[in-house]
């Protein structure tokens, strides 16, 4: 069968049932195959790729297929479903607009959207006062690399020059690969932003970066400063950084990123963090950046904003957000009712309903799980990175070259029995399983991990 990386021949697979996982029939299952079939027909290969899953139904932290299979997400479909999956509040409050009805009405006010606009500057630190309501992520970072262009401007600076970092991935449209690093994802577009540049990213296995954070910040701003003939202050308007980066849940040093924050204030730049990833809950404080102890001037959201409807978008300051002239930025579908009273629920059951408060300890217990699998193969898994209620395994053999088809069968057979993980394609292994996940399904979940990961790397 054409359009895909796993195998899709079925796998007579021994049958699992417990409380929170089952696994009844051969996977893939064989009458799921003319469903996965029409999609790689009819439909764009850049979709496929994925595990030959096909879901039927997912609630709160369990994903069912249609034909009795029940597994334990570890995925939350991309980080997206933090409130975890089919979240009643959320469903509630979407059917109460559904039951008006009201299904759209672009930039028509509506009391949904200001009811979700008002909480969200409330609930969010001061500086951020006002919101840009978007669809996909990548529009949220597109129009955070517009607000910082269209202050430049306003500033006069001379050059609208943006920072941004080696291996950060910001989303598909245009500008959003720009900022991105990955090179060859830029090819198709056949040139590159001369005013967008990439500095050296602070990786825990780089013993430069890690001995003196913030001088490896400074002496790379000051190489890349002399290379280009930049002056920072009239050159530069603003940094763009992932809150960690994303393929393998890499958080930056502390003092790195203070650094990159007095470098901002000094030289008048914008500083936004992409925290598509991050947001919401993931990492045990509302937003990623938290952790760093600085502030923001911009922040670009998505992904679990509304915890499972397509629902981005932009925080910062009065006099930056109100750059763009009335009617001169905006989206047909954002703002959308139907998204907003998600949006709302999801704060909510984030914050009234506690459930970002659980993430610490829950998040105490995978790291600890993830550490035990750790110290059983030191020679092939080589980190366990993340925070909170994420992680990311990065598998390297003793010679530090990247295993990542280890990677895919550890996938492949965790989900023969009934774990979803996040497969990257690549090294890494990532893990962020609804924030609502009962402590013994994250243990039960850990427990099949380790197994999967020890009878793989005995296989390989
Ligand atoms: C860090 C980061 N930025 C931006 C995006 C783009 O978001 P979207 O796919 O919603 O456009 C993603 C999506 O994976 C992401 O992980």
């Amino acid at each position: 069968m054409a359009g895909h990386g796993f195998s899709h021949t079925p796998v007579e697979v021994p049958a699992v049932r417990t409380r929170y996982r089952t696994i009844q029939t051969a996977l893939p299952v064989p009458e799921s195959l003319p469903i996965l079939q029409k999609l790689y027909d009819c439909e764009s290969r850049s979709m496929h790729g994925q595990l030959p899953v096909v879901w039927d139904r997912a609630e709160g932290f369990q994903v069912h297929d249609a034909w009795g299979n029940t597994w334990i997400d570890f995925t939350s479909t991309i980080f997206v479903t933090n409130a975890g999956h089919g979240n009643a509040e959320i469903i509630d409050s979407l059917q109460a607009v559904l039951r008006k009805p009201l299904l759209h009405s672009y930039t028509y006010a509506t009391k949904e959207r200001a009811d979700y606009i008002e909480r969200l500057v409330t609930v969010t630190p001061a500086q951020f006062e006002k919101a840009f309501l978007l669809s996909a992520g990548t529009e949220a970072t597109e129009c955070a690399l517009k607000l910082m262009r269209l202050q430049a401007a306003k500033a006069g600076k001379k050059r609208p020059g943006i920072l941004c970092f080696e291996g950060n991935w910001h989303g598909r449209t245009m500008g959003a690969q720009m900022l991105s690093w990955n090179p060859a994802q830029k090819e198709w577009i056949g040139f590159l932003d001369p005013n967008i540049f990439h500095l050296p990213f602070p990786y825990p296995w780089r013993e430069e970066a890690m001995s003196d954070p913030a001088g490896y910040f400074e002496r790379s701003m000051a190489v890349l400063c002399a290379e280009n003939g930049l002056d920072p202050s009239t050159d530069l308007c603003g940094v763009m950084m992932e809150t960690f980066q994303g393929w393998g849940a890499v958080f930056y040093p502390e003092v790195f990123v203070q650094a990159v924050e007095r470098f901002c204030r000094k030289h008048d730049l914008l500083l936004a963090f992409d925290e598509m990833q991050a947001g919401f809950g993931r990492t045990g404080r509302l937003f990623g950046y938290m952790h760093y102890g600085v502030e923001p001037d911009l922040l670009c959201c998505g992904k679990g904003a509304a915890s499972g409807v397509p629902l981005a978008l932009v925080l910062g300051g009065r006099e930056i957000m109100d750059l763009p002239d009335i009617g001169s930025m905006s989206s047909t579908h954002s703002a959308n009712p139907l998204v907003c009273a998600a949006g709302l629920a999801n704060l909510n059951v984030l914050l009234d309903g506690g459930m970002l408060s659980r993430v610490e300890e829950l998040g105490t217990r995978l790291h600890g799980g993830l550490r035990d699998i750790q110290r059983d193969h030191p020679s092939h898994l080589a980190h366990v990175l993340g925070r909170g209620l994420l992680a990311a395994l990065i598998f390297n053999d003793p010679e530090g070259r990247p295993l990542s088809g280890l990677c895919d069968r550890i996938c492949e057979e965790a989900m023969r029995r009934g774990l979803l993980l996040v497969h990257t394609g690549r090294e890494s292994i990532k893990i962020a399983p609804p924030l609502c996940i009962e402590p013994d399904a994250l243990s039960e979940g850990l427990q099949v991990l380790r197994e999967v990961v020890r009878d793989e790397i005995a296989r390989s």
